[in-house]
């Protein structure tokens, strides 16, 4: 008698937990450091929604804005580890990957032209350097490119002399710390999320970055002067953990990536009007000066530039970057 109430308990067991089990929603944390007004933070709730959806439930994403779960570094190592599975950090930051080849898409003026630099990043110029991701574990699912930087500062930055002696915030990448220094300026790596109290108490002097990101973390309300240089790019790689990932089932893992494909649309469509309306609603707000740099001054800045492209032909070799400058469309001036 014991023994057959021990066997119908068993199988009472495993009725109650084998189905809870497969019922369980999979949950994604989905970490970013930006506003969910900018166009990343809208993008994660757009992929919160289609994969919710795509999945019937199966899956879960639960998305933290503005570095509130992890930081530009933190949220690497987390997604290595297997503590959050989506992240969409900017490019110029995987250099503590041990991947430096992405820094190379900082290189000044290298990409003006939007459609041209979506087209670089959906190429096959991306298979070698993506297999260098998922050897750290880290799966790329889509790249998402934001447009192009500007500056600010509390300074009139006009002509490349102005950069002389100012501390200037930069994101990780060795070309970000090597273009600041060809300036004259003093490069320092701070995490998205301190930027602004920095900003404000004066710990740097000026960053650069994409209008929405300027309107949403307020930046233009702790800087005089805003300089429209589109001298560089602000690209995310959406990735996962590469374990994860390929440890999900096929009927999980295939609405997922139709998530993944509409949300890059989405971004794509939606990114480049977002800044362009930022940029507008910067100079309405009065609250900072904002200047176009002339054809004559855009050219005093890439000719000071110039020398950071070729000091990075012993970081890169010379054949990667011809290879870069073809798919982008960037033609070295005459000297
Ligand atoms: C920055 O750190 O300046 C940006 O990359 C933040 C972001 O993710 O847009």
């Amino acid at each position: 008698m014991r023994r057959w109430l021990l066997a119908a308990a068993v199988v009472a067991v495993a009725a109650v937990v084998g189905p809870v089990k497969a019922q369980q929603p999979i949950i994604i944390k989905f970490s970013h450091v930006v506003s969910p007004d900018a166009p990343k933070g809208k993008a994660a709730i757009r992929f919160k929604e289609l994969a919710e959806k795509y999945t019937n439930g199966k899956v879960k994403v639960e998305v933290y804005p503005n570095s509130s779960l992890y930081k530009d570094k933190e949220e690497l190592e987390a997604l290595q580890l297997g503590s959050v599975q989506i992240l969409a950090p900017s490019i110029s930051k995987f250099g503590p990957l041990g991947v430096k080849e992405f820094d190379v898409f900082d290189l000044p003026f290298l990409m003006s032209d939007d459609a041209r630099a979506r087209q670089m990043y959906a190429s096959p110029l991306m298979t070698e350097l993506n297999k260098k991701l998922v050897a750290k574990d880290v799966e790329p699912l889509a790249y998402w490119d934001n447009g192009a930087h500007v500056y600010t500062c509390n300074k009139p930055l006009i002509m490349p002399d102005d950069f002389k002696g100012l501390k200037m915030r930069i994101q990780g990448s060795k070309v970000l710390d090597a273009v600041a220094r060809e300036l004259g300026a003093i490069p320092q790596i701070m995490a998205f999320s301190e930027l602004y109290q920095a900003l404000q108490t004066g710990v740097v002097d000026g960053e650069d970055n994409v209008p929405s990101n300027i309107l949403t973390q307020k930046f233009y309300e702790v800087q005089k002067n805003l300089t429209v240089s589109y001298h560089g790019r602000l690209t995310y790689a959406l990735i996962t953990n590469a374990k994860f990932w390929d440890g999900l089932p096929e009927d999980v893992r295939t609405p997922l990536t139709r998530a993944v494909h509409e949300t890059t649309d989405f971004f794509n469509e939606t990114a480049a009007k977002d800044n362009a309306d930022a940029l507008e609603k910067i100079k309405a707000s009065g609250r900072i000066q904002v200047h176009l740099l002339t054809d004559e001054e855009k050219k005093a800045w890439v000719a000071k530039l110039m020398p950071v492209h070729q000091e990075m032909q012993k970081r890169f070799g010379k054949d990667f970057i011809e290879k870069i400058y073809k798919a982008s469309g960037f033609t070295p001036p005459e000297s």
